[in-house]
């Protein structure tokens, strides 16, 4: 019986094997990333040849510690990792995260079978080999040797990849996006994506998941445990051409294996896949805060017309309807343009549009009942001072909770150059999506969709 994964990002007392004192080693960043983390637990160093490491006593080996050891990082080199595991079998540890590389990303997958080995029937479980482990934002652990603190949140990332993983803190941080937990899966020898799915799906502090992934081990067991989640699971996979499928190999020695089957299998179990780790972010952005869309039908308000039709192709490129206005929407917005323009879908405010033509349009729009979604967009006119009034709207709708209170996301695009940074900044700050071109708005805006229709789905099967 395997060990449940509940009490894996809540360990009571944790054991680094490979501890040093040497500060450019990684064993050392793991002991220290532990310390300086905000999180009681006992914390033991082990290294053969140290009585005492930043502090804290050094045991010779795992088996000389007194106490129960719930989770042990290992980073000592690949030769000596069988010999920790039995160790830590001997122990009675609950967890291992081997941070160790050397395994089946150089062909040696017999290294692997070997831990297999020693582990199988203690319900030990293992997140690794070649991982940089894990980062529990919400709980203040960081039980990794990496760098990147992120911004608190209810976005919980895996990745497959270690170095894209960090880089994924940082992007994370750009943009405002807080992070639950990210936890980087590395060779997957044992605890794979449909576990921490699971695990996260249960998570009160997560609302949206998000993966990067190089190969499916048990493809089976990955769509179910998506399609069990009762979150939106957000998917970049990657290894889809020749040579993207060649570096998978030798990266974390996974299989790509067929895209196009992959894709198929994603999209039935009801994820969301995502072309890029960027994208990942702007649709986590979207999900994280707003409500999801209840049908596919967006209305778009701008002061640039050009914007207003590349939204529109973008919308109709991914499914999404721009329908023409109600009779009675139509007069809302009639009244409040210059005499000459006349109200449409897209609503064209035209380039001088003040803070009054964007909210009584937003708000007639918010109104509707034949509009499900909407984008606001704002390009940099240079005679007016649309950033002014777009940002205006935006962070009133955002704090007066209208998206909420309507149950519709609204999604801002602005089109310019540094005088919107700062206000693009502001209001990223306090949670307002913003993104600086019409396609990344409408693949958010597509995400949400995405998401009213699980819901709608999850509804009808529970009646
Ligand atoms: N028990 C405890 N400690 C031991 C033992 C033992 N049985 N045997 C040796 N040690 C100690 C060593 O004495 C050393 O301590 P010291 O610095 O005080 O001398 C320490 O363990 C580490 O051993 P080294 O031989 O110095 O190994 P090193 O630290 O150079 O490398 C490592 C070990 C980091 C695990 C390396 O083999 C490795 O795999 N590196 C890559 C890790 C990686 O990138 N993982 C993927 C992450 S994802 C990403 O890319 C971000």
């Amino acid at each position: 019986m395997k060990q449940s994964l509940e009490t894996f990002f809540k360990p009571s007392s944790i054991a680094v094997v490979g501890a040093s004192a040497n500060p450019t080693k990684i064993g050392h960043a793991a002991l220290k990333n532990i310390l300086i983390s905000d999180y009681q637990c006992k914390l033991y160093p082990i290294n053969p040849d140290d009585d005492e490491i930043l502090g804290l006593k050094c045991y010779k080996k795992l088996t000389d510690i007194p106490g129960p050891v719930d989770l042990v990082l290992i980073s000592v080199p690949s030769a000596i990792v069988a010999q920790i595991v039995k160790d830590c079998v001997a122990k009675k540890v609950k967890y291992i995260i081997i941070i160790t590389s050397g395994f089946s990303e150089i062909g040696n997958h017999a290294g692997e079978e070997e831990i297999k080995k020693i582990v199988k029937g203690t319900g030990i479980r293992i997140l690794g080999p070649n991982t940089m482990g894990y980062k529990n934002a919400s709980d203040n652990l960081d039980c990794s040797f990496v760098f990147g603190v992120p911004l608190k949140g209810n976005v919980a990332l895996i990745s497959q990849s270690g170095a894209l993983g960090i880089g994924m803190i940082y992007l994370a941080n750009n943009e405002f996006v807080g992070l639950s937990k990210i936890i980087g899966t590395g060779n997957k020898l044992d605890i794979d994506d449909d576990d921490l799915i699971d695990v996260l799906s249960k998570d009160p502090n997560t609302k949206v998941i998000g993966l990067y992934i190089e190969g499916i081990k048990n493809g089976r067991a990955f769509m179910n445990s998506i399609k069990a989640c009762n979150k939106p699971v957000l998917v970049v996979k990657a290894g889809k051409s020749k040579a993207g499928a060649r570096a998978t190999a030798s990266h974390t020695g996974s299989m790509a294996g067929s895209d196009a089957i992959h894709g198929a299998a994603i999209k039935q179990a009801g994820g969301i896949r995502c072309r890029d780790v960027v994208e990942l972010f702007d649709m986590a952005r979207a999900l994280a805060g707003q409500p999801p869309a209840q049908g596919n039908r967006i209305g778009i308000v701008t002061n640039g017309g050009g914007v207003g039709i590349l939204l529109s192709d973008a919308c109709e490129e991914n499914g999404l309807v721009v329908p023409k206005l109600s009779e009675k929407t139509y007069k809302k917005i009639e009244k409040i343009l210059p005499p000459l323009v006349k109200p449409n879908n897209p609503v064209d405010l035209a380039g001088d549009a003040g803070f009054f033509r964007y909210w009584s349009a937003t708000l007639a729009l918010l109104q509707d009942p034949n509009i499900d979604g909407i984008i606001v967009a704002s390009v940099h006119a240079g005679y007016a001072r649309p950033q002014e009034y777009t940002g205006a709207i935006l962070k009133m709708v955002h704090q007066q909770k209208l998206h909420q209170e309507y149950k519709k996301p609204i999604l801002g695009t602005w089109i310019g150059g540094k005088d919107f940074e700062d206000l693009v900044l502001d209001l990223k700050a306090v949670g307002v999506p913003i993104y600086p071109s019409s396609w990344r708005t409408v693949r958010a805006m597509w995400s949400l969709y995405q998401e009213g229709e699980r819901i709608k789905r999850e509804r009808q099967k529970t009646g």
